[in-house]
């Protein structure tokens, strides 16, 4: 897969791209990350990247020739690949779209920064916009590294085979299921019986009831949207007072 990343500051990807998943990933070349720093691309001799708004008010704009020429040069002049904003005002991030996103050969992120991006790049440039939370962060690398490991992550051969990304939380909607490890009895705390049983069928369908009922408890409005069984449903109609 090849991630294309238009930043203001791409030394900021430097150190947590360079570890863990993603730098693995990157290490055994099943990821080429791409930084391209805009500003190389600003026609005028002093590379300006911003300006001030229009209408005025405070803050400075990214202008849109930069990051066109930037786009246009790398990906050519009409690109195939998605090309995301990374705005607050965007489509919320969510597994989903870091699952539809690890489908792709290819994908662009353009890095926002100041007060905001031309509108004209959000119209003519950005295939779709996404947001990594209600909240404003100074630019769009944080967000851009955000979605970069949560699409990474999911690609054949990153996690080692021990892992596995199916029974994460959101991986298919619900949450997952508390986790425990060794040793089985800690400060007086014990792991719930059933884990050390070794009965895999019961094991399966305690996670499954645990998943169910984290999810009511914490995301109720996640189970709207979740696939659920007869038997899950039995289950969640006993729980009801
Ligand atoms: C200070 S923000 C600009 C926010 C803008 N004034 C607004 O209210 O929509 C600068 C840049 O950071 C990035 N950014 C900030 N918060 C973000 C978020 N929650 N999700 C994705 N990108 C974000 C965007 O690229 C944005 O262009």
């Amino acid at each position: 897969m090849d991630i294309h990343v238009f930043t203001l500051f791409p030394e900021m990807f430097r150190g947590p791209m360079d570890e863990s998943m993603v730098g693995r990933a990157v290490a055994g070349r099943l990821v080429s990350l791409h930084l391209h720093n805009f500003r190389d691309y600003a026609p005028d001799k002093h590379h300006t990247v911003d300006d001030t708004p229009y209408g005025g008010g405070p803050g400075m704009v990214v202008k849109p020739e930069p990051l066109f020429s930037a786009v246009e040069a790398v990906l050519g002049p009409v690109p195939s690949c998605p090309i995301i904003l990374l705005t607050p005002q965007g489509r919320p991030f969510r597994q989903a779209a870091a699952q539809r996103l690890a489908q792709f050969p290819t994908f662009a992120l353009l890095c926002g920064h100041y007060g905001g991006v031309d509108e004209r790049v959000r119209e003519h440039l950005a295939t779709e916009e996404l947001s990594i939370g209600d909240y404003v962060l100074t630019g769009g690398e944080l967000p851009a590294m955000v979605v970069i490991d949560a699409v990474v992550r999911l690609l054949p051969g990153v996690l080692g085979s021990q892992e596995s990304t199916a029974e994460d939380s959101h991986a298919a909607v619900l949450l997952q299921a508390p986790l425990y490890t060794r040793p089985p009895l800690f400060r007086g705390w014990q792991v719930p019986e059933v884990l050390l049983s070794g009965d895999h069928q019961a094991i399966a369908r305690w996670r499954r009831q645990q998943a169910l009922l984290r999810t009511r408890e914490r995301r109720p409005d996640l189970l709207a949207e979740a696939e659920l069984s007869e038997e899950d449903r039995r289950f969640l109609q006993g729980l009801e007072p």
